[in-house]
């Protein structure tokens, strides 16, 4: 699929994976409605973005339910219809089981995963009245394996590998696309905006993030994905090969991860 002139929705573009995909999918032709909570940001990205004009930027939070039908109405608004909605929004962790409150618990799985399906069952109906579109997860590594630290985290991408491939299922005789975005790592802010077991935000760049894949180097390669309609890509460093490990050798993979995973 060719981007030009397409209309695509990005939430989370505010900052790192989401900047990084809006100004490739600008590169690439496409319109855009960037969505996230920090305004200033949100415009920084319009403005990184070729023909910076042509988008829009829209204060939205993934966690309001009520918000996402006002988005879509904007976009319809706009430009009459929507093509991909790329869904990548999220938060990351840093704390283990023991040390982590319910809440924040909670607060990881209704952005990374609530976050997700509520917004893709705003843009369904008009995706299914088109009987076309394409729907896009910023997922991870972590929606395959799980590591100490980053459980929750690791079960709200793992929830979204079962919503979405049931999705892809259920929409085989539609022209409606899903394409999940399995992410090694990537150099953003994830690590400072991850949240501690107590809820406040880790506030500094870890060595995992900080030594990674940059975000242009990542967007090409998902951008890339999301044009072929692939229902699966694995975009990252070395990382991206440890589900097929575990695929291989699960008990050396059980072995291996309590091993190689930071202590933050
Ligand atoms: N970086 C990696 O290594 C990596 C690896 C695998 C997967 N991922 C996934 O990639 C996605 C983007 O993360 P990133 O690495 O780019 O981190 P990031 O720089 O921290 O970006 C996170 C984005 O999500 C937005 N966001 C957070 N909470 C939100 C909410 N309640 N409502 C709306 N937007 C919200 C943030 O915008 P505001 O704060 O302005 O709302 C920001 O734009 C996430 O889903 C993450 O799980 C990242």
């Amino acid at each position: 699929m060719d981007l030009k002139n397409k209309i695509i929705w990005i939430t989370g573009a505010s900052s790192g994976i989401g900047k990084a995909l809006a100004i490739e999918c600008a590169r690439q032709g496409a319109t855009l409605m960037l969505t996230a909570r920090r305004e200033d940001a949100l415009e920084a990205t319009r403005i990184a973005c070729e023909r910076s004009d042509e988008h829009r930027c829209l204060v939205h939070d993934v966690t309001d339910q009520e918000s996402h039908a006002i988005v879509m109405s904007k976009i319809l608004e706009a430009w009459g219809h929507l093509d991909m909605i790329v869904l990548n929004a999220g938060i990351g962790q840093r704390g283990s089981i023991e040390e982590t409150s319910l809440d924040v618990e909670r607060r990881i799985m209704e952005v990374n995963y609530f976050g997700c399906t509520e917004v893709a069952h705003a843009v369904l109906p008009h995706f299914l009245d088109r009987n076309r579109g394409q729907i896009v997860v910023v997922s991870s590594i972590m929606g395959k394996l799980s590591t100490p630290r980053r459980a929750t985290y690791a079960a709200s991408k793992h929830a979204l590998h079962g919503f979405f491939e049931g999705l892809r299922a259920e929409l085989y005789q539609t022209r409606i696309g899903v394409t999940l975005l399995c992410t090694g790592y990537i150099k953003t802010d994830i690590s400072i905006h991850s949240l501690r077991g107590s809820g406040q935000s880790y506030g500094s760049m870890d060595d995992q993030h900080r030594d990674a894949m940059p975000g242009d180097v990542y967007a090409r390669k998902a951008v890339r994905a999301m044009m072929r309609r692939k229902p699966v890509a694995y975009i990252g460093g070395p990382e991206r090969f440890a589900p097929y490990l575990e695929r291989l050798s699960p008990a050396f993979v059980r072995w291996l991860v309590p091993k190689v995973v930071t202590r933050d």
